[in-house]
């Protein structure tokens, strides 16, 4: 068992019977548990060559931000679409409950920068997949996705064949 898995919180049949829900608030609300889950993540890929990092809104911001800090790159949103002020592309996506759709400004990735995507969880992958999508329109290189959890057993990893995917911690069911 990972060091941080004791500081998620588990909530049975939410939001619909047969899921658990993986809470992130406990980790980060811990002085111990934030510094571990950041920790992690960045060991998964600081061996990376890359320029920036992408976060997903909203827990992918709350996790993302420190590991571009302590790297020493940039940070850019990918933000739920109508929040973005200036010209964006956006693309839709399959949620687990329901659909949505991600926005990224125009003028956020360069060509030729080399990304790295983080998020709290992976869970079908549509929503990671939907921000490669915006960054590839760009011109982004993607080298990495970092997750601190991924629910294994929603086979998210099978819509990001050929990219790098790495998960602190893993949980075999949905
Ligand atoms: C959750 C989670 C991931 C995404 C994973 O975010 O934080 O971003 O779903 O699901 P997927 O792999 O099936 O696409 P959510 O859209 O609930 O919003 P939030 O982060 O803004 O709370
Ligand atoms: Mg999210």
């Amino acid at each position: 068992m990972h060091e941080v898995e004791k500081y998620i919180r588990s909530i049975p049949d939410f939001p619909e019977p047969g899921i658990i829900f993986r809470d992130v608030t406990t980790v980060m609300k811990d002085p111990n548990g934030l510094k571990i889950a950041i920790d992690s993540m960045i060991d998964k890929v600081k061996d990376l060559d890359f320029d920036v990092v992408v976060g997903l809104e909203a827990r992918g911001f709350a996790l993302g931000t420190p590991i571009a800090y302590a790297l020493n790159k940039g940070f850019v949103l990918v933000r739920k679409k109508g929040k973005l002020p200036c010209e964006t592309i956006s693309e839709e996506y399959d949620l687990e409950y329901g659909t949505a759709e991600i926005e990224i400004h125009v003028d956020a990735i360069k060509p030729g920068q080399r990304v790295v995507i983080t998020d709290d969880l992976i869970a079908t992958g549509g929503t990671v997949k939907a921000a490669i999508d915006l960054v590839e329109r760009l011109g982004g290189v993607v080298v990495g996705c970092v997750f601190l959890m991924e629910l294994a057993g929603l086979k998210g990893r099978e819509k990001l064949e050929g990219y790098r995917v790495d998960s602190v911690v893993a949980y075999e069911g949905k």
